[in-house]
């Protein structure tokens, strides 16, 4: 027995930035965005949360599974920006779609972190704590972007996906995740410092920072080879693979990965062109529209990669 998703949901803030809008911010141009990332345009947050997003993308997910709040065990959110410490964001959405009965955590792997919940899921149901689970991948990145920074503020948007999970799938899925923390100076985020009455440490901006091409190098380098890692747990090689679902970081990137693996590019979906760089949201928005479109067809087998901040990277081999 495995894990079969029967459901996937996705939310995105309504309003919609192109980077002609960016360019009356900094010193930039569509040309030079679009020539280095492929991003045309991306969602931002003018009010809706990080809880509100996932919830919305939880409510179409259960309904596309044809399965209600009641019936979920477990709730994992993956975030990296969520509006408060304490509660979780998971637990706002408990609380918002009424997942009465769910365990509910937030777990924070930065762009890796809808895999890593994936993992974390897969595992609960394979050792029988839980029967089935809603995973969430959610950001408003918009509110730790420095608007200043054109180095930053083009890549990144905000919006929520949700797949719904269940024990009973007679395909196996296969894993793998790395974390690399002596890199994590390479995307950073200073969101709380220490200060209180024994120790006042010097403020630092609250803002994303990024070496975008240690990130890059990072990229190119090891998500082929966690790609390969999973495909020979599995048995398979990269050509009997039918979509690569991967982190929607910057084209080039995919089209760096593409090549490492020789594999044509039209095995791997592409939405960054309208949403950016969403970290934890990539993946599950993207599987949802895919799923919507009818791009995926049953018996196929899947790659997911997440890979971003920590640094963290890991894979997936699933059959829809
Ligand atoms: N518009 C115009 N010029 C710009 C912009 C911009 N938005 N941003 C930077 N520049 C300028 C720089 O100031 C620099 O100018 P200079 O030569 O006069 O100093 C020049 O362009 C080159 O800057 P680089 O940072 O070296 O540009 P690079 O070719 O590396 O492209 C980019 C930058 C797109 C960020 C690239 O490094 C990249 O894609 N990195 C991957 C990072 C990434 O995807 N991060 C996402 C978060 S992590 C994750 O999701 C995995």
């Amino acid at each position: 027995m495995s894990i079969r998703i029967i459901g996937t949901g996705s939310a995105l803030p309504a309003k919609s930035v192109t980077n002609e809008d960016l360019a009356k911010l900094v010193e930039t141009s569509d040309e030079w965005i679009r020539e280095r990332t492929g991003i045309a345009g991306r969602h931002i947050s003018t009010g809706e949360t990080v809880a509100e997003l996932s919830a919305a993308a939880c409510s179409r997910a259960l309904e596309d599974a044809g399965r209600t709040a009641e019936e979920v065990d477990l709730l994992l959110v993956a975030t990296c920006s969520p509006e408060c410490g304490v509660p979780c964001v998971a637990c706002q959405v408990q609380g918002m779609i009424g997942a009465a009965h769910a365990v509910a955590f937030d777990l924070n792997a930065a762009c890796s972190g809808f895999l890593f919940a994936l993992h974390t899921a897969w595992a609960y149901m394979e050792a029988g704590i839980c029967r089935n689970a809603l995973i969430v991948g959610a950001e408003v990145l918009s509110k730790l972007v420095d608007w200043t920074d054109r180095g930053t503020c083009i890549l990144f948007g905000d919006g929520a996906g949700a797949v719904f999970a269940e024990y009973g799938g007679k395909e196996k899925f296969y894993f793998v995740q790395h974390s690399d923390g002596s890199k994590g100076g390479a995307l950073t985020c200073d969101t709380r410092q220490l200060k209180n009455p024994y120790v006042e440490m010097p403020m630092e901006a609250p803002w994303i920072r990024m070496d975008g091409r240690e990130i890059f190098a990072f990229a190119v380098r090891r998500v082929p080879e966690g790609i390969e890692e999973v495909l020979g747990k599995a048995g398979m090689t990269a050509d009997d693979v039918d979509l690569f679902v991967l982190h929607q970081a910057n084209y080039r990137i995919i089209e760096g990965i593409a090549k490492r693996l020789k594999q044509d590019a039209e095995k791997f979906p592409v939405n960054l062109d309208r949403v950016g760089n969403m970290s934890s949201a990539a993946i599950p928005v993207l599987l949802d529209e895919l799923k919507r479109a009818g791009r995926l067809k049953s018996g196929m087998n899947i790659v997911l990669s997440g890979f971003g901040a920590g640094l963290t990277w890991g894979a997936c081999v699933m059959k829809v």
